[in-house]
């Protein structure tokens, strides 16, 4: 208690600022990477740890002379906890950058701490709108929800979809989903029957799904977090909806490349929008689909992995060209970067420090013996249309 205290106040009073000078004189740069590596949402934390660590395999541990040191913390998913291990890294660790985030609640929680520390805090995954808002410190390198489902409600108008019920996970990005598909949906002509909501913790879909079946929509609209999907979509076959034709279309975290070969024929043909897929036909991608694969006892690297490899990217090269300054400096450094990451072109918009990049809309399909997000349609340049509306 009194060690929480102490850190605030500390935090409160500014005295983070002398932290400058320790930072530099000790050759190392420190980056906190903050993860669920324990709980319902340890998938998560596995994919961003394993696709940071994989970069720094890839691009060796020294930028601007210093040795790159990654301390990974366990937050359990708790927003509490990811806050007090931020202040924790900020003031005892003094690194130079925060990084993580698996859900919004903890990039909330923690933009504070950036903002009173003037730490650069990267966000690899959560992925709600307001995010970028919570602090001037955070830079996004994962995606926006409305990114994503205004791309899937423009694809669903010019599919014959015409009737939906909307189902998601009852937090920030579930919200964010409901809000921007059904508005762009409705807008396009469409109708939405129904808005269901599930609970983020123990979520059980089977009566939620059996209201969806009465309903007969064209098709069910749905987002729920990575690595929820497998149990929608045991539930969604259980409940007999596709054998009754309801179609079903979602945010690309529900097809999550991590577990969609455990879904079964269930998934196939069903039609996402998101910005990374592990089927991306590109040089870069197939490279760092085999390189995680090796590294990883042959599992596929999923968007969240996709968010962390290339947040370590932003950080490196802010990293080298800052000279390995830390603050405000290195925050100018990450904004306006322009490269190729596996999911495609990208960039760090300088004004809102969000991610610009390519929305894909992909189909399920299966390819031998696995299932892929084959990529059926691209948007480029999308940038996130939450902010201020
Ligand atoms: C979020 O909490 O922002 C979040 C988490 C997992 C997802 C998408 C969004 O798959």
């Amino acid at each position: 208690m009194f060690k929480r205290t102490f850190l605030n106040a500390m935090l409160g009073l500014g005295l983070a600022g002398t932290l400058g000078l320790a930072q530099a004189q000790d050759n190392t740069f420190k980056i906190g990477l903050i993860l669920p590596m324990s709980g319902p949402f340890a998938s998560t934390g596995k994919q961003l740890e394993s696709a940071a660590k994989l970069y720094m395999a890839q691009n060796g541990d020294t930028v601007a002379g210093r040795k790159v040191v990654l301390i990974v913390k366990d937050d359990t998913g708790s927003p509490d906890v990811t806050k007090r291990i931020a202040q924790e890294l900020v003031v005892n660790d003094k690194v130079q950058v925060l990084a993580g985030f698996g859900l919004t609640p903890l990039a909330m929680a923690t933009a504070p701490v950036a903002t009173q520390s003037k730490t650069p805090m990267v966000v690899m995954a959560a992925a709600t709108s307001i995010v970028t808002e919570a602090s001037p410190y955070i830079v996004r390198t994962s995606f926006t929800v409305p990114q994503v489902v205004t791309t899937l409600a423009d694809w669903a108008t010019k599919n014959n979809i015409k009737r939906v019920v909307s189902l998601v996970t009852d937090y920030a990005p579930g919200v964010d989903s409901e809000k921007y598909f059904n508005q762009r949906f409705i807008a396009n002509g469409g109708q939405v029957i129904e808005t269901l909501r599930v609970p983020l913790r123990n979520p059980d879909f089977a009566p939620f799904l059996q209201r969806v079946r009465d309903a007969k929509p064209d098709a069910l609209f749905t987002f729920v977090p990575a690595g929820v999907g497998s149990a929608l979509m045991k539930q969604f076959a259980e409940r007999g909806l596709d054998k009754a034709g309801i179609r079903l279309i979602a945010e690309g975290s529900v097809t999550d490349d991590d577990i969609l070969n455990n879904m079964g024929e269930v998934a196939v043909g069903v039609v996402t929008a998101h910005h990374y897929s592990a089927a991306h036909k590109s040089a870069v991608n197939k490279k760092f689909v085999e390189a995680f694969g090796k590294a990883n006892n042959g599992a596929r690297p999923n968007f969240m992995a996709v968010g962390a490899y290339d947040g370590m990217r932003v950080i490196y090269e802010a990293a080298k060209s800052s000279k390995g300054q830390g603050g405000e400096v290195l925050l100018n450094a990450m904004k306006g970067q322009v490269f190729e990451s596996p999911r495609g072109q990208m960039y760090i918009d300088a004004q809102t420090r969000d991610v610009v990049h390519s929305i894909y809309v992909r189909r399920v399909e299966r390819i031998g013996d696995q299932l892929w997000n084959q990529e059926i349609e691209t948007v480029t340049d999308v940038k996130d249309i939450g902010k201020g509306r």
